[in-house]
């Protein structure tokens, strides 16, 4: 691979597809490793029998060469099932996943979709999921949950073989889209998905042709907007808990903001507020980080996550599923009350 040419791909990129320093370690090392390293993986990915779409699919955007397999192939399915025409622009280029802005087909019902790319699961950061992934199925490819007797499977994932990990990125992708799915129908502030293929989500887009929505993070908000917008976050952490959910990555950085409204994003660690051991670490941790950022633009009712956390977990998680479906109705009432006001 020529190093040069590396070098001028954009940054994003360049660490998604090439981590030179493993590289050069590997090569002083000089341990022989019966595993592909990744400059051969990318090498392989950019053979030409591998382009399945590639000259077959419009593209305004230009990937650069090592993106342009992974991408053209992973979008592929979006466009033979007539989905998107087009990929647009890259919205974000991340160390999981690359989002990028597609033209809808005519007659779809909206102009833009997102695609969010996950990256070559090869190259995905082993980050510590583990802790996400406690007391959830293993979700395959059709969105359902395997079985725990299916012994194959369950050896494959314990063993980390190749089959292995593709059945753990798959599930880690559908939880995604299933959570998406599930949100979006019970009204959610979340995209409405469209489609999910083997590495990739296609969903609602928030922005406009020239810009995507920024993150929450990046917004400055007048207090009285901030206040709405913390009691409409909340109202979405308690529409996840009645459905035994918890977002797991909530944070001002995960928050869309664009004309006025919030949109929650990025759910592929969602965990269950009732089998994961861990579930009340991880709703205080997303709950402080929200307050974190709305208390910072003003709003008083952000400044007690510790009392939020304990209201919630006591209203939704302690409770038997009799009270739970009855506390789905109250959540529309306490809405009107709004008890995130100042
Ligand atoms: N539906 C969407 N519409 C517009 N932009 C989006 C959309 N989904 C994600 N993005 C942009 O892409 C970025 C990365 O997406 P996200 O789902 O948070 O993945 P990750 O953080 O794991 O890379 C977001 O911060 C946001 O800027
Ligand atoms: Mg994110």
């Amino acid at each position: 691979m020529n190093l040069k040419y590396q070098m001028d791909l954009d940054d994003d990129y360049n660490d998604l597809f090439v981590d030179r320093q493993e590289r050069r370690v590997r090569k002083q090392k000089g341990k022989h490793s019966p595993k592909k390293t990744q400059a051969e993986i990318v090498q392989s990915l950019a053979e030409p029998d591998a382009l399945e779409g590639e000259g077959k699919y419009v593209t305004t955007y230009q990937p650069s060469k090592y993106e342009a397999t992974w991408l053209l192939q992973s979008l592929s399915d979006f466009y033979r099932q007539e989905f998107i025409t087009d990929v647009l622009a890259m919205v974000r280029g991340g160390k999981e996943a690359s989002v990028y802005r597609c033209a809808a087909r005519p007659g779809l019902g909206t102009d833009l979709l997102a695609a969010k790319v996950y990256r070559p699961r090869q190259f995905r950061q082993l980050r510590n999921d583990k802790m996400y992934r406690e007391g959830r199925a293993i979700l395959t490819a059709d969105g359902k949950e395997a079985k725990e007797t299916d012994h194959r499977l369950m050896r494959a994932i314990g063993k980390k073989s190749d089959f292995g990990v593709q059945v753990e990125h798959t599930s880690w992708l559908m939880y995604e889209f299933n959570t998406l799915k599930t949100l979006h129908a019970i009204g959610a502030a979340v995209p409405k998905p469209y489609a999910v293929a083997e590495n990739a989500i296609l969903m609602d887009y928030i922005g406009d042709t020239e810009m995507a929505g920024p993150t929450l993070s990046t917004v400055e908000l007048q207090r009285d907007e901030a206040r709405e917008l913390f009691a409409e976050t909340m109202r979405n952490v308690e529409l996840m808990l009645v459905h035994g959910m918890i977002h797991g990555d909530l944070s001002a950085y995960n928050i869309l903001y664009w004309e006025g409204k919030i949109t929650l994003i990025d759910f592929p660690q969602v965990s269950s507020s009732y089998a994961n051991s861990q579930s009340h670490f991880i709703l205080k941790r997303d709950i402080e980080r929200v307050c974190s950022y709305f208390a910072s633009k003003g709003v008083k009712a952000a400044q007690n996550p510790d009392d939020i956390t304990r209201r919630l977990w006591k209203r939704y998680v302690e409770l038997d599923a009799e009270s739970r479906a009855a506390d789905l109705s109250r959540l529309e009432y306490r809405r009107e009350e709004n008890e995130y006001d100042d």
